[in-house]
């Protein structure tokens, strides 16, 4: 529409006459915020700016690929995919507390995004190096850097809207999505060509599934994890509410599936089995501070149960998570 193609040219504008000739790093994740700001900015200065997508191995399935697809093979963006997963999983073994584990993955993947920024920073990757660093802030995320704050909301902040590093790196910051709303972002998102699912996505924590399956993660479960939950997304996308024409994906909140690292018994044809369980979660919130447990039909339930214990070798048993927050939190860990 006219107001959102007006708005792009002057945002456009402003990032061109920010930046002039120089070089601009972006940190990728694959979430709404860095891609539409990744969109933006690319759609104004083409090939000076470079994403970095860190990929802790902790995505859902053909996350990473995706990401791929939209960025450097769709849009021809510069994009750098640092496979860091081995690292990441060899530092998470042996760790089973939650806040431990993301103490770690927070502080792995600056490390691994400040060693692959420095190389695009230092002369020789270009004529000059980047000089600026691109975040995905929104306003939102600029209110909240005002208040007070939980531990969750640091570690959230220090992972996403990496605090300091341009400082650190030495470079300029760049935050063209400053002004906005979330809605505003989709729709700019949505106006930049970005694929719809992609803009209107549930979030999805900085430490990914590492958050996801409770105590250690290993890659085993993770493997698990990734097949069973994108059965739950597939079929929560696909089955529609008849009164509202919505899917139960766009119904709900935030919707996810938990590895639990226990076995319990089961019964296959003539055979006895000993496999995992996962748990599916499903909420309702405005806010994302207190949540209702999504009252998902049975029938729906009933497919992704099904289809999770035939398809998924390794999982023999399906849950329901019925619990509201507060007390429960939305995520297990
Ligand atoms: P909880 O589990 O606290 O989650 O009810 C509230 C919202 O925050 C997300 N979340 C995180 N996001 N890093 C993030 O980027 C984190 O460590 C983290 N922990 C929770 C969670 O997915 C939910 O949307």
């Amino acid at each position: 529409d006219w107001v959102m193609r007006d708005h792009i040219a002057e945002a456009v504008e402003k990032i061109r006459a920010q930046v002039g000739d120089e070089e601009v790093i972006l940190g990728l994740s694959g979430g709404v915020d860095s891609s539409v700001a990744a969109a933006l900015i690319h759609r104004a200065i083409g090939d000076q700016l470079t994403c970095v997508f860190v990929d802790h191995g902790l995505l859902r399935l053909n996350e990473g690929d995706m990401v791929m697809d939209m960025f450097a093979g769709k849009l021809h963006a510069k994009v750098v995919r640092v496979d860091a997963s081995a690292l990441f999983l060899g530092e998470l073994a042996g760790v089973s507390d939650p806040e431990q584990k993301r103490k770690i993955i927070g502080r792995l993947f600056v490390e691994v995004f400040k060693a692959e920024a420095a190389k695009l920073t230092a002369s020789g990757a270009s004529k000059q190096g980047a000089k600026w660093l691109a975040q995905g802030t929104i306003y939102p995320d600029v209110i909240e850097s005002g208040g007070a704050k939980s531990k969750k909301a640091v570690t959230i902040k220090s992972h996403h809207n990496v605090g300091g590093l341009p400082e650190q790196l030495g470079l300029k910051l760049l935050e063209p999505l400053r002004d906005l709303f979330k809605d505003e972002v989709r729709e700019l998102g949505v106006a930049l060509g970005l694929p719809h699912d992609m803009v209107y996505r549930h979030p999805f924590p900085g430490p990914g599934l590492g958050v996801r399956i409770l105590g250690e993660v290993k890659k085993d479960y993770a493997d698990l994890l990734r097949r069973a939950d994108a059965i739950f997304i597939e079929e929560l996308r696909s089955t529609i509410e008849p009164n509202s024409g919505k899917s139960w994906y766009d119904l709900t909140s935030q919707a996810f599936t938990v590895f639990l690292p226990v076995k319990s018994v089961g019964v296959m044809g003539d055979g006895r089995t000993y496999d995992y369980v996962v748990a599916l979660r499903a909420v309702q919130t405005s806010d994302f501070m207190t949540a209702d447990w999504a009252e998902l039909p049975y029938s729906l339930l009933k497919r992704v149960s099904g289809r999770i214990i035939n398809e998924v070798r390794g999982i023999n048993r399906v849950t329901y998570d019925v619990s509201s927050k507060p007390p429960a939190t939305i995520e297990w860990e």
